[in-house]
């Protein structure tokens, strides 16, 4: 397999879980490389229905190897009980499961910041997943950070955390909270993470092993790209980089050996949490919500939907540099009589075709769109690409022209064999 890197081309949730999982049949290694347990990665097999949060996909696959890079804020009790979770289900990561020793950490009082900042910030909240995510990368940029290997020095990591602590009480003491007490804390994190211990360890030594015995390595993305914290839509974003640029430093391997980018998709446009989103249209969300489709992997939440934005989807195939798409949830349109594709936006009596980097421009944006017919015609049995209802075919072939990238993989349903590849 190619050295490849899978990343969301949307807003997340576009059915990466699913398209890796499938890749995966090949690779030798799977990298996690940015994000935390924001993410929820969902892979439904002939043995059950799974949903991965910090865990690369890849470890449903036996004897593929999965490492979570350093590019990944890790919450590590979350991280224990997602393994426990996959123990109880027969699904054995002894040997084959490594966390990097330069991952940060995320610990309880990120969490309770998260909370603290999106109150704080009332109905301009960004609407996130409290998981600490943002807090955790905010400490790595203002290097007060604590990292995973920094467990293996209990007295270093006890030292650090205390440091960490002097900072964090005084916020906690101006808000009238109970303030954290170093020892206590330390005590706990080091118990609860100890069956951690064997799998952290330097990663970029298992990355750069796979490169040189040319080993495939898939690079698993999460989020997408719209929530990139420097292409996103400001601040509505997480604070990672999702494009397929945080692959190399997130997983420590060099560009030139990246040889494939594969854009995921859906066949349409959903977004969670708050922010602009140009062509949510309420009925259509009505529709899928009607259809029980489109609830969060993570946090349960109903997914904001909207039809498919050529000016997002260029962008999106520009900064990730796409060679090709996987496209998602085919099916979810099958019943639509017309299909709306934006093609441009109209703004201030101008039309622009140019993702605009201020968000205060895209609330103002019109989707201009085209129309297109639909299939009407169940295509979640289909199994075969020349099979696919014509119109189907014609709106991937509209799809294709829009980003410059072709689409190779089309998925109509959560099941592996609900796959059609070209
Ligand atoms: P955070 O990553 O929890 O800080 O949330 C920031 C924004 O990213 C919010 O709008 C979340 O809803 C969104 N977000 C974070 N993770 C995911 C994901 O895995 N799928 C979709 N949206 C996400």
């Amino acid at each position: 397999m190619a050295n490849t890197i899978l990343i969301g081309a949307q807003w997340g949730d576009e059915g990466k879980g699913k398209i890796i999982d499938v890749l995966t049949e090949s690779a030798d290694l799977v990298v996690r490389y940015q994000g935390g347990n924001n993410a929820g990665h969902t892979v439904e097999l002939p043995s059950g229905k799974y949903i991965l949060h910090l865990v690369p996909s890849g470890i449903l696959r036996p004897g593929c190897r999965c490492v979570i890079g350093n590019g990944v804020v890790v919450d590590p009790v979350a991280l224990v009980e997602e393994l426990q979770g996959l123990e109880r289900v027969g699904i054995d990561v002894a040997g084959r499961f490594f966390i990097s020793d330069r991952a940060h950490m995320v610990l309880p009082y990120h969490k309770q910041l998260d909370e603290l900042r999106e109150d704080l910030k009332g109905v301009g909240k960004i609407g996130t997943t409290k998981r600490g995510i943002g807090p955790a990368y905010g400490d790595k940029a203002a290097r007060v950070g604590i990292r995973m290997g920094d467990l293996l020095n209990p007295a270093l990591f006890r030292a650090r955390l205390k440091d960490r602590l002097v900072e964090i009480n005084d916020i906690f003491r101006a808000h009238g909270w109970e303030e954290i007490s170093d020892r206590k804390l330390a005590d706990e994190m080091l118990e609860a993470t100890e069956s951690l211990l064997p799998m952290i360890t330097d990663t970029v030594a298992i990355v750069q092993k796979a490169l040189s015995d040319r080993s495939g390595i898939l690079l698993e993305g999460a989020q997408g790209t719209l929530l990139d914290i420097d292409m996103g839509t400001y601040p509505f974003v997480t604070s990672s980089n999702t494009t397929s640029a945080g692959a190399c430093s997130g997983a420590g391997l060099p560009p030139h050996r990246i040889d494939d980018v594969i854009g995921v998709m859906k066949a349409y446009t959903t977004r969670v949490g708050e922010g602009p989103f140009p062509t949510e249209d309420q009925d259509l969300s009505a529709h899928f919500h009607g259809m029980g489709r489109e609830f969060g992997a993570t946090t349960g939440r109903p997914r904001r939907c909207g039809w498919l934005d050529s000016v997002a989807l260029r962008f999106s195939s520009q900064v990730n540099g796409l060679d090709r798409i996987a496209l998602t949830n085919l099916d979810g349109l099958d019943t639509l009589e017309t299909i709306k594709i934006a093609t441009c936006y109209e703004v201030n009596g101008r039309r622009i075709d140019q993702f605009p980097a201020d968000i205060d421009t895209l609330r103002q944006c019109v989707p201009v769109y085209e129309e297109l017919p639909g299939w009407g015609e169940d295509t979640s049995g289909c199994d075969d690409w020349n099979a696919l209802p014509e119109n189907a075919r014609a709106y991937l072939a509209r799809i294709e022209e829009i980003t410059g990238a072709r689409v190779t993989i089309v998925s109509v349903g959560p099941r592996r064999d609900q796959t059609m590849f070209r």
